[in-house]
């Protein structure tokens, strides 16, 4: 496979096309942002730790029958994906309350939930990706009924694969966010990465953060709680 030109630079991943038209080649960068790109910072092996940490993560999920863009992992920093169109939706899951929905609804953090919440998000940079409903979603034209069901329903699948995971690597899995594309038939397929960077993974026993909260409030070294969970994940670290 040979890299060819960089198609896209965003803020932890720049994209290259291959001379396969369906084949991106993505590399994982050091660039750490928080609260829509206020709090910035380079940390040193962020990259490499998300894209092993996200390698291993696809990889399992395909065992489990999930598909998703992921190919392969080809280096410490690198892999390569099937290209998709971004359906421009985050798609978050939550088991335990934290973040924003502490802030938005006034709940107590750590509050663990009898069923997983599912919200989406407008991912638009400029107006802080804001919370929408599906009629949103509707009017807006950004997904069919019948793709919003289906990315309702693979966000709920993703949640119970990742629960037994991290359960097994003493970690609570306490929120995450999904994104998914189109590919070239239109098949909707999960996407971009599952990480530290876009996961919030508590200690079972203690409850430390092994998460970008690590950076967001500066609460400790994030490449140690992000070296942690790839350790426990039996990744190389
Ligand atoms: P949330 O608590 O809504 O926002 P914040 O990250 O501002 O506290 O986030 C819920 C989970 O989804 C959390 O694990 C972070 C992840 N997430 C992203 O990775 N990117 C995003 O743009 C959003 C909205 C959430």
């Amino acid at each position: 496979m040979e890299k060819r030109g960089c198609l896209y630079e965003g803020k932890a991943k720049r994209i290259y096309e291959t001379d396969k038209p369906e084949v991106l080649w993505v590399e994982y960068k050091d660039d750490a942002t928080a609260f829509n790109g206020v709090k910035k910072d380079v940390l040193t092996g962020k990259g490499r730790l998300n894209n092993e940490i996200s390698s291993v993560i696809f990889s399992l999920l395909a065992r489990e029958g999930i598909k998703s863009h992921f190919i392969e992992r080809l280096s410490e920093t690198e892999q390569l994906i099937r290209k998709v169109t971004i359906i421009p939706i985050e798609v978050v899951v939550r088991n335990i309350a934290a973040g924003s929905l502490v802030k938005r609804l006034g709940l107590t953090r750590g509050q663990r939930f009898d069923q997983p919440i599912v919200e989406f998000y407008y991912k638009d940079d400029e107006l802080g990706d804001p919370l929408m409903n599906e009629e949103h979603i509707r009017v807006m034209g950004l997904a069919t009924e019948d793709e919003v069901a289906s990315l309702k329903e693979k966000a709920l699948e993703v949640n119970e694969h990742l629960i037994e995971l991290f359960k097994k690597i003493d970690v609570d899995l306490v929120d995450f966010k999904l994104e998914f594309g189109r590919d070239i038939s239109g098949k909707v397929l999960l996407a971009d990465e599952i990480s530290p960077d876009t996961c919030r993974l508590w200690d079972s026993k203690t409850g430390d953060s092994f998460d970008k909260d690590l950076f967001r409030f500066g609460q400790g070294n994030l490449q140690e709680g992000y070296e942690t969970i790839l350790a426990r994940l039996g990744g190389k670290s």
